[in-house]
Formats: C-alpha cells, sequence, structure tokens
C-alpha cells in the first residue's frame, strides 16, 4: 500500500475527515511509508533541508560546552531527542572529550528506524572510547539525570490547524475530493474548545496550535529528576506568533531543499514543520514545575558559549580548514540565515547556576 491510499482510507474510517495533526502524523511518522521511515538522505547539501549541526561542528561543539557546565554540577548523562544524521551527538561527544567530562552514557531516543539506523553507521566510526556510551532508546527512561537536548524536534511535531473566522473558531482537517486531499473546516471538537488559544484580533487567520508539544513537555518534566533541558529551534513568542500580518500560519514543506506550502501534496515525499511558540512552551515546562532559566536568539546562545572562541582555535593561514569554517559560523549567526528566527531554551530542575549560554539577550520576559 503507498501512504496516499493509506491515508484516504483513515479518511474514509473517520467519517471521511481527519485533523490536520492525524495527516502530518502519518505523512511523517508512519512506520513504513512516513517521511522519516524511507531510508533517503533528508539532512545537509544531498537532502531536503539543512540543520544547525548539519551546517557546522562548531554549533555541537558549542552546545558541549553548554552541557559540560551542566554535567559539573549535576553528575548526570546526556539525552538526545531525535538525533539526525547523528552528527550533533558526535560533536557535543567530541567537545565533551575534550574538556574531559565525558558522561558514562548518551542516550538517542530516536523514533525512526532508519534514522537510528544512519546514526548507527556515523557514529560508529568514534573511537570506542566514544562509541561504547552511546545507546539508542525506544522510549523515555523512567528516570532521568543530566541534560536533554532537542534540536529541531518540537517543529517536527504533528500540530492541528485552527481558523479564525469572524468570531467563530474552525479545526481545520483533511478531505478527500476529486483533485486528492484537500482541506476541510469543522467547528472545534469540546476536546480542542478547551485547549485552543484565544482568537488573534484579525478577522480572518490560520495558525497551528500543538498539544503534541506540551504533550512531550510533561513526559520531559516527569522523568527529568535533576538537570537542564537544551531546546533549539525556530520559532517565536506568542505575540509574534499570532502577529496579525501572519494570517496563514507557519507551516512550511522542505523538498531538495525548496520550501512549498502544499503539505496535502506528495505526503510521505517532503518534511513538513511549524514554527514552535516558545511561549505556550515555556508555560507547559513550567506548569510541569521546570524552571524557565534561559531563552535568546540562537546567535545570542553561541556567542555566549563561546563559539567564536572556538574558531580562533583554528590557525587562519589554514584557509582550507578556516575560510569554511568561518562561513559556516557566519550562517549560523547571521540574522538572514539562522541566527534570530532560531531560538535557544533551557529548562532545568533542581539546577542552580547561570549558564554560560544564556548570560546576554535574556528573552524571557517576551515569553
Ligand atoms: C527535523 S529532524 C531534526 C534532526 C536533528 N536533531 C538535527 O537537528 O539535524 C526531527 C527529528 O525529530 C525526531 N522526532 C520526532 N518526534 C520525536 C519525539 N517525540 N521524540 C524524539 N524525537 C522525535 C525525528 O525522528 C527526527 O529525527
Amino acid at each position: 500500500m503507498n501512504l496516499n491510499n493509506y491515508i484516504s482510507e483513515l479518511i474514509e474510517a473517520n467519517q471521511g475527515w481527519v485533523s490536520f495533526a492525524s495527516f502530518m502524523h502519518e505523512a511523517l511518522y508512519h512506520p513504513q511509508l512516513g517521511y522519516y521511515a524511507s531510508g533517503l538522505q533528508k539532512f545537509g547539501p544531498g537532502g531536503d533541508f539543512i540543520t544547525a549541526p548539519e551546517l557546522s561542528r562548531f554549533f555541537g561543539m558549542t552546545v558541549g560546552r553548554q552541557v559540560k557546565q551542566v554535567l559539573d554540577v549535576v553528575e548526570g548523562n546526556v539525552l538526545e531527542l531525535g538525533a539526525g544524521s547523528g552528527k550533533l551527538c558526535r560533536d557535543i561527544l567530541s567537545s565533551l572529550e575534550s574538556q574531559g567530562r565525558l558522561p558514562d552514557r548518551y542516550l538517542i531516543l530516536e523514533p525512526s528506524e532508519s534514522l537510528a539506523h544512519r546514526q548507527r553507521e556515523l557514529l560508529s566510526e568514534l573511537s570506542p572510547q566514544l562509541f561504547e556510551r552511546i545507546h539508542w532508546l525506544r522510549e523515555l527512561p523512567e528516570q532521568f539525570e543530566g541534560v536533554i537536548i532537542a534540536n529541531e524536534v518540537f517543529d517536527a511535531l504533528p500540530v492541528h490547524i485552527l481558523k479564525f473566522d469572524n468570531g467563530e473558531t474552525f479545526e481545520r482537517g483533511v478531505c478527500r475530493s476529486s483533485e486528492g486531499f484537500s482541506w476541510s473546516d469543522r467547528k472545534l471538537s469540546k476536546e480542542m474548545e478547551a485547549l485552543a488559544p484565544e482568537p488573534p484580533s484579525a478577522n480572518s487567520y490560520i495558525t497551528e496550535f500543538c498539544p503534541a508539544a506540551f504533550g512531550l513537555m510533561n513526559d520531559l518534566a516527569s522523568v527529568l529528576s535533576s538537570g537542564a533541558m537544551l531546546i533549539f529551534d525556530y520559532g517565536y513568542e506568542a505575540d509574534s506568533y499570532y502577529h496579525p500580518d501572519r494570517v496563514s500560519g507557519t507551516l512550511m514543506c522542505y523538498h531538495r531543499h525548496q520550501a512549498d506550502t502544499f503539505p496535502l501534496l506528495e505526503p510521505g515525499e517532503k518534511d513538513i514543520t511549524a514554527h514552535v511558540n516558545f511561549s505556550l512552551l515555556a508555560h507547559a515546562a513550567t506548569d510541569a514545575g521546570l524552571d524557565l532559566i534561559g531563552y535568546c536568539n540562537q546567535a545570542q546562545f553561541l556567542v555566549n558559549a563561546g563559539i567564536t572562541t572556538l574558531l580562533e582555535e583554528i590557525d587562519p593561514s589554514d584557509s582550507a580548514q578556516y575560510y569554511p569554517a568561518v562561513s559556516a559560523v557566519q550562517k549560523l549567526l547571521s540574522s538572514d540565515a539562522m541566527g534570530s528566527v532560531f531560538k535557544a531554551m533551557c529548562v532545568s530542575r533542581q539546577v542552580d547556576l547561570t549558564m554560560i549560554g544564556f548570560t546576554d539577550g535574556d528573552r524571557r520576559y517576551r515569553l
């Protein structure tokens, strides 16, 4: 069966309509047919999109400095969610090794079998002393101490779509039509009505809403007994997320580095993402008993945590190394590229620290 047929049957079995979150869940995570199930390359120049760890090893090396500071006081391990190609794990472990602070275990929770396989391939090239610390999990541990890392994971969680129209709120879902999959709006279910945010001021407005992000945050909060969670992703605070100009939401698809806004076309063939609402995510964390100890632009985090110091360690006369490294770091820091729409957030339990990554440019007041 192909994914189109599978989703069509799902729609039929559900009286002709499924939420966009169900559609997105199948499109990305169907265990055999979803986008993340296929063995095709997703990340980097030969894939569909590029993430910070793919752009430069200096991202992971810098995150490693922040991780070390937490491990110095918590003495725990590292748990990475959705580890992509494995490069972030490789770079954080190398950084921790060079700082003399290797954890006993570096855990990876990766729902995609095919990505976990790729990660194993890449990471098996590390020295045995690093590789033996890496363990793949199928589910969260019951309890965890240390540092949890999620880079571009929350933007990949299935979202519901809400449509606000002249005082009424609808959920935008998916049905079948002669042209394939089509949008179809319904009155909100009682369950969604209880969860949905207040309507924005504009009369006609479409936005995404991600209860799965609160669910994941709750799950993580319940296992984190002491330590910190570092979240890197693109997104906004609530007032920017619901900015009156953003009337059609933030949903984007990526295929071969081309962006489009047609998620109902070719499900399973392309990535689908939505920007993260950091205000809602921060509130979910504090409601779950965590402390919000840092929030700033990703570029600011990287500068605070010493990315430029790391760059200084390369000899500028070694132009083959130096210029590509500088150019990639510039992309990480530039506000036109990854610098400002990407944010870094840290929530913690029982950690009394001034985190090196959040010393300047604090934006918690915006959440
Ligand atoms: C956009 S990719 C980012 C990959 C990688 N972190 C990077 O930055 O290159 C999203 C990743 O999140 C994973 N993912 C999705 N839902 C997840 C969940 N509930 N828990 C852990 N990982 C998840 C996906 O399988 C995928 O590896």
